[in-house]
């Protein structure tokens, strides 16, 4: 299975192919502006029911700072 960059997936269809990709086995760098509790929950249960992990990161596609931290961050292996 492979490691994927998904960005928006926070909701809309990047949430929902967060969910498909999480069901497919593939491990996932997750990229939102926010981290919120309920997601936090539902993507802490993707991983123990597939055996993968699901990495947040924080990015917000307008600001160029945070598009190099987490570019950083991913380089690095993503954050916990
Ligand atoms: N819905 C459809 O049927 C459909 C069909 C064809 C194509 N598309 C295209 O697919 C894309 C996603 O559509 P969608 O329906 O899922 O809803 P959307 O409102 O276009 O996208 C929502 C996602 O984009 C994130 N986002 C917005 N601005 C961002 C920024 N500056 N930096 C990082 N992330 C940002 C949101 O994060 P937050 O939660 O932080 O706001 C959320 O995760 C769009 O380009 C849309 O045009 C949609």
């Amino acid at each position: 299975m492979g490691n994927i960059v998904l960005t928006g997936a926070s909701r809309g269809i990047g949430f929902e192919a967060l969910r498909e990709l999480a069901g497919q086995g593939h491990n996932i760098w997750a990229c939102v502006r926010t981290i919120k509790e309920d997601w936090r929950q539902l993507v802490k249960q993707w991983e123990d029911q597939n055996g993968i992990w699901i990495r947040p990161v924080l990015l917000d596609l307008e600001d160029m700072e945070s598009i190099k931290n987490a570019a950083l961050q991913i380089m690095r292996g993503g954050i916990a």
